[in-house]
């Protein structure tokens, strides 16, 4: 009986883990950002790759760009995510991580 409700505890654990801090690469394809971009290739949108270089010595790059995508001004889309996300989405989009 304890092993299950300890293994109950686990899992609810690991899944509650996975709801606040989804990686970029999950956070991209759950945002459908990978409609319009891919980490290698241009698409309809630059590669991330690309976007990484060249934002690469600009040290506001990860404000300019969550600002970017939070109001669609300079992005086709408006993207609808909770700032922590769009920070993560900014960082997977500058360092693939
Ligand atoms: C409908 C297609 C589309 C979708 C969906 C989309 N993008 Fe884009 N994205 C573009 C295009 C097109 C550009 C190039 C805009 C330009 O340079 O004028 C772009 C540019 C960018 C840039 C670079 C901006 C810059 O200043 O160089 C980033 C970063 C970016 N997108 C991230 C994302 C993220 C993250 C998502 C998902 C939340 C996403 N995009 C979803 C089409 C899309």
């Amino acid at each position: 009986m304890k092993t299950i409700a300890v293994a109950v505890m686990t899992s609810a654990m690991l899944i509650a883990g996975a709801a606040i801090a989804q990686s970029g690469a999950d956070l991209a394809k759950s945002k459908n950002c990978l409609n319009c971009h891919d980490m290698d290739k241009k698409k309809v949108g630059p590669a991330f790759k690309d976007v990484g270089a060249k934002y690469k010595d600009n040290k506001d790059a990860e404000a300019t760009l969550v600002t970017k995508l939070k109001e669609g001004k300079g992005h086709p889309t408006k993207v609808a995510a909770t700032d922590a996300e769009l920070k993560t989405l900014v960082q997977y989009s500058l360092t693939g991580k």
